[in-house]
């Protein structure tokens, strides 16, 4: 009913695969994080090709903070990702992008920190889940913006499609997002900020649980 997902946003394939080799044990999916410096100031690895490696390891998501996702799809399913989250801020047909990645993966779009959740022009029943971030997209590490709840409660009042939140989630945030009605989390900086990333990932857990 409720996952934790690991995410990943880092500039080198190293980094990303001692990431991976960290969540392996515990993690079945994993949210990459894809930033190409114009949708938001920074960037991360852009080559999905070495993802194939673990794809059957790990169920990849991709979060494309980018200009026009839809350039993105073909290369990240090629590697292996299953789940497509595209930003509605700089894509220019949400229908198309919809269209396209129903034929290779699951399907959400995602809706930053200042953008009303109004601003999805599809149906609900054509995606599989939404994201909504609860930091300004770009970085790890930032604190949890609250208001963002209001659009996963409005969200979850109109849909029940899985709402997943990304940014700053911790074990207090964890369970406002819940009580909200999100029922996926993404968690990058809490999960290195203890004893070890399980330990960390299993405290999130055990918060929603
Ligand atoms: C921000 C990314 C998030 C971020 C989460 O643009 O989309 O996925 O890496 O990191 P934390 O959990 O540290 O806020
Ligand atoms: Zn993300």
């Amino acid at each position: 009913m409720f996952e934790i997902i690991p995410g990943i946003l880092e500039k080198d394939w190293a980094e990303i695969e001692r990431k991976l080799e960290i969540y392996r044990p515990f993690a079945k999916s994993v949210h990459i994080d894809l930033i190409d410096g114009k949708f938001a100031q920074n960037t991360t690895f852009f080559d999905p090709s070495p993802f194939v490696k673990y794809s059957k390891d790990f169920l990849f998501e991709v979060h494309m903070m980018v200009e026009d996702p839809i350039k993105y799809l073909k290369p990240f399913a090629d590697a292996g990702f299953n789940r497509f989250i595209g930003h509605v801020e700089k894509m220019p047909d949400q229908t198309e992008f919809v269209a396209q990645a129903q034929l290779l993966g699951e399907v959400a779009l995602g809706i930053d920190a200042e953008t009303p959740v109004e601003a999805i022009k599809v149906s609900f029943d054509d995606l599989d889940s939404i994201l909504v971030m609860t930091v300004k997209a770009g970085f790890s590490g930032q604190s949890f913006m609250k208001d963002n709840l209001e659009k996963v409660k409005k969200l979850a009042g109109l849909t029940t499609i899985p709402i997943e939140i990304d940014g700053g989630v911790d074990a207090a945030t964890v369970k406002l997002g819940c009580t909200a009605g999100a029922r996926r989390f993404v968690a990058t900086s809490f999960l290195f900020g203890g004893e070890s990333a399980q330990q960390q990932y299993q405290l999130l857990k055990e918060c929603v649980e």
